[in-house]
């Protein structure tokens, strides 16, 4: 690791300089955090599975013209992506009741929402990532008006392509978060998506049972975090069959 300038350790992944300018490789951790990083743990293997479930979403996402900052993947656990200026909201999209909004309102976890409903929360881990209205937003000009018409657009894009993958191999899109980020090229300045698309950021249930396939069973001490981690990798068709549960780390061309 000592290779490379270490730009930022956050709680599950590494930025690193990238080889060339306006690129940075972002390392997932095996590290797990949950409610603030009060509760913590390494889970094996669950770095490597991120790396490719989000590669995965990043890709099929360009592919439906969401521009976002993958370029490719590295290695087992890195990926080459494009430098952004972070935006400092988290867009959470909910499709079913659950988690804090569950909390906050008083509806039944697994409540079908009546259409999806778009959160914006401040990045800021001090103060716990409070949830903000849009005068917020627009009051400290933590994005701008037209910024956030882009957030809005490309989440609610997301959902839609995400829900259907995901309905496609029987799992429900409860909920989910984002990050966007400027882009800068050429004079030029866009809103992509960036940071993470995996089970530690979004809330998967499978569509039978309802069986969490994410991190509320870190969170709850469900156990069977990363197998439900590759499960999810597997139902995508990112990892085959024979190489679910403790071997995660073995995906094959995963060091190409
Ligand atoms: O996850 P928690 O109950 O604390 O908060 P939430 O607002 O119910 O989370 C909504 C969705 O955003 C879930 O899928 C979380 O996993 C995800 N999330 C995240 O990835 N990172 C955060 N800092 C907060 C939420």
């Amino acid at each position: 690791m000592s290779r490379k300038r270490m730009i930022y350790e956050g709680k599950a992944k590494i930025l690193y300089e990238g080889p060339e300018p306006n690129t940075l490789i972002q390392y997932f951790k095996d590290d797990a955090t949950a409610f603030n990083a009060e509760k913590k743990a390494v889970l094996d293997g669950k770095g490597v599975l991120n790396n490719r479930i989000s590669e995965f979403m990043m890709t099929r996402l360009g592919g439906v013209g969401i521009p976002n900052h993958f370029i490719k993947r590295l290695n087992m656990r890195e990926q080459l992506i494009k430098k952004v200026e972070i935006i400092p909201l988290e867009v959470i999209v909910r499709n079913v009741a659950a988690g804090t909004m569950s909390k906050r309102l008083g509806i039944a976890e697994g409540t079908q929402l009546p259409r999806a409903i778009v959160e914006f929360c401040l990045k800021d881990d001090a103060l716990g990532d409070p949830l903000v209205s849009e005068e917020h937003i627009a009051a400290f000009s933590w994005a701008q008006p037209h910024e956030m018409d882009e957030l809005i657009a490309l989440s609610l894009r997301v959902n839609d392509f995400m829900s259907g993958l995901f309905a496609g191999v029987g799992i429900k899109l409860v909920d989910f978060k984002l990050e966007f980020g400027r882009f800068f090229e050429n004079d030029m300045q866009r809103v992509i998506l960036a940071d993470e698309i995996s089970p530690d950021s979004c809330r998967l249930w499978d569509l039978e049972t309802n069986e969490k396939l994410d991190k509320d069973r870190f969170r709850r001490d469900l156990g069977g975090v990363t197998e439900a981690y590759s499960e999810v990798a597997r139902r995508l068709g990112i990892i085959k069959e024979s190489q679910q549960g403790a071997n995660v780390v073995d995906i094959s061309g995963a060091s190409k």
